[in-house]
């Protein structure tokens, strides 16, 4: 893994140590995660899944949970209090106590639940649910922070370079949001930009497009350009360009010719997207042939702090984004 603001996060959680939530606790994945980030003593996982069960797999693949804390969701003893509080959260919904209590049996929905209810900082899930699994509890029973009104994601795009520091980008929304509007996409580049800073990279950020400020035509060069602008208006003090296409965003060469005198273009790192198709393929093609590890999605805009698993991650991703994960809360 690179050290790319890593060794900050990690002060800050030596400092303040964090608990977080694995909703597939018996995932192998999980425990080996588990069991480093036990044997570093700044986090402290919390595994669901039936006792017995969760100890025999990680005894059968060699990996030391001692010291975690196992919580069955079948056999809790706030129960009642989770189920009474998931209904008053759900009233709206008409949800009874026994619809309830079933849901709460799954491991998406307990978990989200221990956050809700302040007995644990964070949670990291979908090493075997799907995004939409994973999310929509946190987008039920979390929504969105105070002055929000969409919860979206980022991926960090991290590769080593000759020169020593790390390249580091940010694209979004490449996982929540599948068709944003405009003003969405507005509040999709200020989270985005604000998590960059985080990564330590100074944003610079390019809506982008198959068209070049007006090269191109059609609705959705229109909504990135009418996007970009309400996004300069509201953030004068955040460099922002749009449209752009790809290479004029990145090369400085064609930023010339088709976007001179920009601040942005031929230097952009913090990527805006027009909807999650152009997102999703586009941080996979970074990732699979550009070499760039990916970090993500991190979700943006959340009143809490829940992250999504690939469900093809291996265990130095689960690490790694606990790590994250804990760090934002
Ligand atoms: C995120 C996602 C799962 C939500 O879908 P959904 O569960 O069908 O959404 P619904 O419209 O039923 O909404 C469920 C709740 O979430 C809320 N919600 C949905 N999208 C939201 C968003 N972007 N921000 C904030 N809240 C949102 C709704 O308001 C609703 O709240 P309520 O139940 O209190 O009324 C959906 O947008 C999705 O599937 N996105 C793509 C995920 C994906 O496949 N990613 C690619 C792989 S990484």
């Amino acid at each position: 893994m690179s050290e790319f603001g890593f060794g900050q996060m990690i002060e800050k959680l030596k400092k303040d140590p964090k608990s977080i939530v694995f909703t597939e606790g018996n995932d192998p994945r999980i425990l080996e995660a588990a069991s480093r980030l036990l044997a570093a003593n700044f986090l402290r996982p919390i595994l669901l899944g039936n006792k017995e069960e969760v100890e025999a797999v990680a005894e059968r693949e060699g990996y030391n949970i001692r010291g975690a804390e196992i919580i069955d969701p079948e056999n809790y003893e706030k129960m009642d209090e989770m189920v009474a509080e998931f209904c008053e959260l759900r009233k709206k919904k008409g949800v009874t106590p026994e619809q309830a209590r079933d849901i709460l049996s799954h491991g998406n929905y307990f978990g989200t639940m221990l956050v809700k209810m302040g007995l644990a900082d964070s949670l990291l899930g979908g090493a075997t649910y799907s995004t939409a699994d994973t999310v929509r509890p946190a987008l039920q029973l979390l929504k969105t922070k105070p002055g929000n009104s969409i919860v979206s994601s980022c991926f960090i795009l991290v590769r080593p370079s000759a020169t020593g520091d790390p390249e580091v980008l940010a694209m979004s929304d490449c996982a929540i949001n599948i068709k944003p509007n405009e003003d969405e996409l507005v509040e999709i580049a200020a989270e985005t930009a604000n998590c960059a800073k985080i990564f330590g990279v100074d944003p610079r950020v390019a809506f982008l497009s198959y068209s070049t400020l007006g090269s191109g035509k059609g609705e959705d060069v229109d909504k990135m350009r009418n996007a970009a602008a309400k996004a300069k208006e509201k953030y004068p003090d955040l460099p922002i360009e749009g449209e752009l296409q790809f290479d004029a965003a990145v090369s400085p060469r064609v930023a010339e010719t088709k976007c001179p005198g920009s601040k942005v273009a031929g230097r952009a790192n913090t990527f805006i997207f027009p909807d999650i198709n152009a997102g999703n393929i586009g941080y996979k093609i970074a990732q699979r042939l550009g070499n760039f590890d990916a970090y993500g999605p991190i979700l943006l805009g959340l009143n809490g702090s829940i992250n999504d698993l690939s469900r093809g991650c291996n265990a130095l991703e689960v690490y790694s984004m606990a790590i994250i994960t804990a760090a934002l809360a």
